[in-house]
């Protein structure tokens, strides 16, 4: 569900920086990162380990200190809030989950200790009435036998389990906005599909907005109505999936799509998606951070970073940041000669 286009975005995430130090070099994990969310709507976020896609995230929740740009939600400028401005929307107006739960869960505390602390600071539920809904919540994500499981120790859950108490917990409040970071990551692949499931059918169910992250293509494609490409902290093509999909424009996202030619790759010992290693933050070259990966880079290409620009044709909303003439035309053009090449 997307909503109207009058209405101002949930979320509107503006030239989003994030940076660090790292010895004497200086890391822009996020560098300009620029989306907005819908109510209901929701949104993957997709690109290698190191593409500063954690960090973005962590940014707009406050658990990180952007150094430049706007996070508004439902009206409100987050990056205005102090620590205590911010606890009252995280983990009740937007809940979080994390790729490890046992680094989000306390492993001395019962699992419901830990989803009645949210009703009881956010909701001012009572002991009884919290203890009530934690077994109600557990139940909703599909643990067996939750009335008793609810004075369980994280440990002695399972990997998958675990997974749906941290959903549990995310979900307590009843967020506008749910951020799923790598969620399904640890998880063995059939439990991972049970998983983004769970996730599915919580956003239809509460009308949640929610922004899934993965490194997997795949993973955010079948559940979200837009995506955003990030590379070495920019976010290099978004639009709806079936737009991108359709008329990838981003050389980068041509590679995760698998539609380029791989000649020289198929040689070599290793299958990779993309010739190259992920972005190493510290050491991106000028101009398109891409680029020394781009089989059609050009001299142009490390002048600057191109700005996001809309894409011909590309339906509304599609947008790709790349020098190259990127019309269907020219893509076709470009991959021919590039496999007699
Ligand atoms: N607290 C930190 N201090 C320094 N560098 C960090 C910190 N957190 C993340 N980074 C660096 O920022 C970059 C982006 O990381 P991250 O957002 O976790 O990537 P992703 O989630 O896309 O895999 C990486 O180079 C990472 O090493
Ligand atoms: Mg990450």
């Amino acid at each position: 569900m997307t909503s109207s286009i009058m209405a101002p975005p949930l979320l509107d995430v503006r030239d989003l920086r994030t940076e660090f130090t790292r010895g004497k070099r200086k890391v822009l994990a996020v560098d300009g990162v620029s989306f907005s969310l819908g109510v209901g709507e929701v949104l993957g976020v997709v690109g290698e380990s190191g593409s500063g896609k954690s960090v973005t995230m962590l940014s707009l929740m406050g658990l990180e200190r952007p150094t430049g740009g706007s996070v508004r939600f439902d009206g409100e400028e987050l990056l205005d809030l102090d620590e205590a401005g911010m606890r009252r929307i995280r983990g009740n107006r937007i809940g979080m989950i994390f790729q490890d739960p046992m680094k989000s869960l306390n492993p001395v505390l019962t699992v419901g200790r830990q989803l009645m602390e949210p009703l009881r600071v956010h909701r001012q539920l009572d002991r009884r009435a919290a203890r009530k809904r934690a077994v109600e919540l557990l139940a909703m994500v599909g643990i067996p036998g939750a009335a008793l499981r609810v004075d369980d120790y994280p440990h002695q859950f399972s990997g998958g389990m675990r997974q749906r108490v941290m959903i549990a917990m995310a979900l307590s409040c009843e967020p506008a906005v749910l951020i799923a970071d790598e969620p399904t990551t640890a998880l063995d692949v059939t439990v991972q599909a049970q998983i983004l499931e769970l996730i599915g059918s919580m956003q239809r169910e509460l009308g949640m907005a929610v922004i899934i992250v993965s490194h997997d293509l795949g993973v955010v494609a079948g559940m979200a109505d837009r995506i955003c490409v990030m590379y070495g902290g920019r976010v290099v093509e978004s639009g709806r999936v079936e737009d991108v999909y359709a008329l990838p424009s981003h050389p980068y996202t041509r590679g995760l799509l698998g539609s380029i030619p791989r000649v020289e790759v198929e040689r070599g010992s290793r299958l990779e998606a993309i010739p190259g290693s992920p972005p190493d933050l510290t050491r991106l070259p000028s101009g398109c951070a891409f680029r020394d990966r781009c089989r059609f880079a050009t001299g142009t290409c490390a002048l600057e970073a191109p700005p996001l620009v809309d894409v011909p044709g590309g339906g509304g909303g599609h947008s790709a940041a790349c020098v190259l003439d990127v019309t269907p035309e020219a893509w076709r053009a470009r991959t021919t000669t590039a496999e007699v090449a």
